[in-house]
């Protein structure tokens, strides 16, 4: 699809943020897939089910209706703080691991991007199984401790406990299971324009991003 702009990367690297400027910049509706894998994880946990359980994850995932904008609604419940809590963060690489689950996230993303007249779509996968014709691929790092300092804050504006090593500690483990896992790990797209935000402000690397777009928009 022309109009997607494919911004991947490890948790911490800045791609909420972006995503939702680039987004603005361009006119164009932004799609956090992580927050799908957060919902379905949640659902899961709230049927007591195991994280690890490939049939009782695909079954939640096909089962669950999601609806993302502002908030995020799972079967018709408003889940947008719930599914950053501790408990989903812990589960959700295992979750997001099982290719039957994927398989049914991935269906829902192109349809929503389709549907939307394309989009910023935020995750780990976008670039490389998502939508691999994407008009722009980005993949967002930053340093270990930045992105652990960015996530700590974010805790910390939400009211949860926020202790900068055991986040950095936590997105050790999420980065390892999310970059290695058989189906569809995190890595970069070979195409994919690689962005380090550690020592850049939020303004430059949009307009970096927004600039691109517009360049290959042009030529097309
Ligand atoms: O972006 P996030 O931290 O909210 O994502 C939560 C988890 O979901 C992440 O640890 C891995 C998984 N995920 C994924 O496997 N594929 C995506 N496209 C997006 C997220």
């Amino acid at each position: 699809m022309s109009r997607v702009v494919a911004i991947d990367g490890p948790a911490g690297s800045g791609k909420s943020t972006v995503a939702r400027a680039v987004a603005a910049a361009l006119g164009l509706e932004v799609l956090d897939t992580g927050a799908m894998y957060r919902a379905v994880t949640l659902a899961v946990l709230a049927a007591g089910a195991d994280p690890a359980d490939p049939e009782a994850c695909a079954a939640a995932a096909r089962s669950v209706r999601i609806d993302l904008g502002a908030r995020v609604v799972l079967d018709g419940r408003d889940v947008t703080e719930a599914i950053r809590g501790p408990e989903v963060t812990a589960a959700v690489s295992a979750v997001s691991a099982h290719p039957a689950v994927r398989e049914v996230l991935v269906g829902h993303q192109r349809a929503w991007a389709e549907a939307h007249g394309g989009a910023v779509v935020e995750g780990r996968d976008i670039g490389t199984v998502v939508f691999p014709h994407a008009a722009l691929k980005v993949f967002l790092t930053a340093s270990d401790e930045e992105r652990a300092r960015r996530r700590a804050r974010d805790e910390a504006a939400a009211d949860r406990t926020a202790d900068v090593a055991a986040v950095q500690a936590d997105l050790a483990r999420r980065d390892r299971l999310d970059a290695g896992r058989a189906a569809s790990p995190l890595v970069a797209a070979p195409d994919a324009v690689p962005v380090d935000s550690t020592d850049r402000t939020i303004d430059d690397v949009v307009r970096s991003i927004v600039d691109e777009f517009r360049r290959r928009e042009a030529v097309a």
